[in-house]
């Protein structure tokens, strides 16, 4: 049987496994998926499962999805421009970094029918995920991007990768028609310590995080009369794509499938 992985740290809130194993069974696949928390030094390890097939494919989450570059092959055009891989597959003896995580957001954005074409987005947070919703962003026409990140240092260095990012302070906001949470704040249910009411009113507040499925953020966006959307269907939809790079079939994204993020 085929076996496939996501390896992080922190993994228990992952829910890449129940989704993937749902898809599985649906399509007849003989494969099962599972979740492996890793430390720095076991990366290795997993690649070499990898190279020798005992591993058939793997999903990278925070922190590693840069760490894991250094170990592959070849990397798709988009992996490259983030330096970011979250799906790695093994074709014709070559270990190939992909990365869904863009493809993801943009769908998700999709969904929602939201025209993000001029408009001023604020992303909170330059971690593992934030090159990748520049990215996206990017492809919409958006007007400007603005970071703002704890560690500004951090924000800044996305410098290196996206030309025309605003960089912010840590704290003061201003008005802007979307907002994105990129931080890791509100995973544990933690608040973000920041004042949203100068952003204005009816703008889109979205959470990557989807477990919880409402975070503070969120709640905190709609009491301001906001609209507010979690993850959720950015990780439905970068998990199809990574789905299709392996089995070559596009699972079904359903009310079903959401149904699977809810039952936690
Ligand atoms: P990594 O930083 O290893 O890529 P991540 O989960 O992708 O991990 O990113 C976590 C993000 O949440 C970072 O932007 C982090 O800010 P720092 O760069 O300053 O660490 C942000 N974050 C985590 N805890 C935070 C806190 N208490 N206040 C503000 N931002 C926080």
């Amino acid at each position: 049987m085929k076996k496939y992985l996501v390896i992080g740290n922190p993994i228990s809130h992952s829910l890449s496994p129940k989704l993937h194993n749902y898809w599985l069974k649906q399509n007849n696949i003989d494969a099962i998926y599972d979740k492996i928390k890793l430390e720095e030094d076991g990366i290795k390890e997993i690649i070499q499962d990898i190279k020798e097939q005992k591993i058939a494919g793997c999903n990278v989450t925070v922190p590693f999805k840069k760490k894991v570059i250094p170990f592959l092959d070849i990397l798709s055009f988009e992996a490259e421009k983030t330096q970011s891989v979250n799906t790695i597959i093994f074709e014709k003896g070559n270990l190939i970094g992909h990365n869904t995580d863009i493809m993801g957001f943009d769908k998700a954005i999709k969904a929602l029918n939201f025209n993000m074409k001029d408009k001023k987005i604020l992303i909170l947070g330059a971690g593992g995920v934030v090159p990748s919703i520049i990215f996206a962003l990017k492809g919409m026409n958006v007007l400007e991007i603005t970071i703002s990140n704890r560690t500004k240092q951090k924000a800044e260095n996305l410098g290196i990768l996206f030309k025309n990012l605003n960089v912010m302070e840590w704290g003061n906001l201003s008005e802007f028609d979307v907002v994105i949470n990129a931080t890791s704040l509100g995973l544990n249910n933690e608040k973000i310590n920041l004042d949203f009411s100068n952003v204005g009113k009816n703008k889109l507040f979205y959470d990557v995080i989807y477990n919880p499925a409402e975070t503070s953020f969120l709640k905190e966006a709609k009491e301001l009369g906001n609209k507010a959307e979690n993850g959720g269907a950015m990780f439905i939809y970068q998990a199809s794509e990574a789905f299709k790079l392996w089995h070559g079939i596009e699972p079904e994204v359903n009310f079903e499938t959401l149904k699977l993020l809810k039952n936690d």
